[in-house]
């Protein structure tokens, strides 16, 4: 059983920041959390990736886009909440690497517990944070402080260079001996990134966020093609290798 701590947190424009006490002290980052809002509508749980865990407490940051968003951000008191938690396969977690880390709007929030994991086991976290405009950056202070070089970057230039996740990556994929880069963001961005860093010594994941339906590996409502036939991105992922996935069809 899982309980809310406290109402949703206005954290920028239409993004909130939710603490859940889940009763488990243990989960990976890039894994998520399902989230059933209202009765019977919306019908099915809401996935929603794991921004910070500490102790029991998992911090999620959800951007409102829809009917189940909407209801969530309009939760005006602590209490019980229908989540299951944690879910998926993670990120994988290296040790003593050169590592970029690029989100993009709200796919920034797994990068967070990622980047945090990253820098505990000697990694060298360099952060590229990518937005739409400066409204839409939260919690820049945590991003910065956790990263040993941050990036920021903005679509109309409001906030920090002005340009896309995959504009300020291609500057950054030239001669950067990265051993890893993660990503999560829009799958078109993901793409971008996947073709930006060809060599083939620099490691790329990403973390899915296409429809679910079940989250827990029955309806195939998540399927996505892979070099090695179909995977169900709820429980074979979010967190894929990137240059398994079949961009094409996630992009149609
Ligand atoms: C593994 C995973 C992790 C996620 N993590 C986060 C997170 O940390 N924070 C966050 O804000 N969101 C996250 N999402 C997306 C989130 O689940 C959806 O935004 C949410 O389910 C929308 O619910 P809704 O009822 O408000 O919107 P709906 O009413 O269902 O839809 C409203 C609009 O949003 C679009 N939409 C809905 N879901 C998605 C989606 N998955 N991808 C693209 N467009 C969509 C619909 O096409 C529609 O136009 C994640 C998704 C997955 C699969
Ligand atoms: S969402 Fe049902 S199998 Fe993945």
């Amino acid at each position: 059983m899982a309980t809310l701590i406290d109402k949703p947190l206005e954290v920028c424009k239409d993004h909130y920041l939710l603490k859940i006490d889940i009763g488990i002290s243990l989960s990976h980052p890039g894994q998520f959390a399902n989230i059933k809002i209202g009765k019977n509508d919306p019908l099915l749980r809401r996935p929603f990736s794991i921004f910070d865990h500490k102790e029991n407490i998992i911090e999620i940051i959800f951007k409102v886009v829809g009917k189940g968003t909407e209801i969530l951000k309009n939760i005006c008191k602590a209490g019980y909440l229908d989540v299951i938690a944690p879910l998926g396969q993670g990120f994988s977690i290296t040790e003593n690497k050169n590592t970029l880390l690029i989100g993009g709007g709200v796919g920034n929030a797994p990068l967070y517990y990622l980047a945090k994991q990253l820098k505990a086991k000697n990694n060298i976290v360099n952060y590229l944070y990518a937005a739409r405009s400066k409204d839409y950056i939260f919690f820049e202070d945590k991003y910065r402080l956790i990263s040993n070089t941050f990036y920021l970057a903005t679509d109309d230039g409001s906030g920090g260079r002005k340009g896309t996740a995959c504009d300020i990556s291609g500057e950054l994929a030239g001669g950067s001996g990265y051993d890893i880069v993660y990503t999560c963001g829009p799958a078109i961005m993901m793409a971008g990134i996947v073709r930006i860093f060809q060599n083939p010594d620099t490691r790329i994941e990403v973390s899915l966020e296409n429809y679910f339906g079940c989250g827990i590996g029955l309806c195939s409502g998540c399927a996505v093609e892979t070099n090695a036939g179909i995977k169900r991105a709820c429980v074979d992922g979010p967190a894929f290798d990137g240059r398994v996935i079949d961009w094409g069809s996630l992009l149609q």
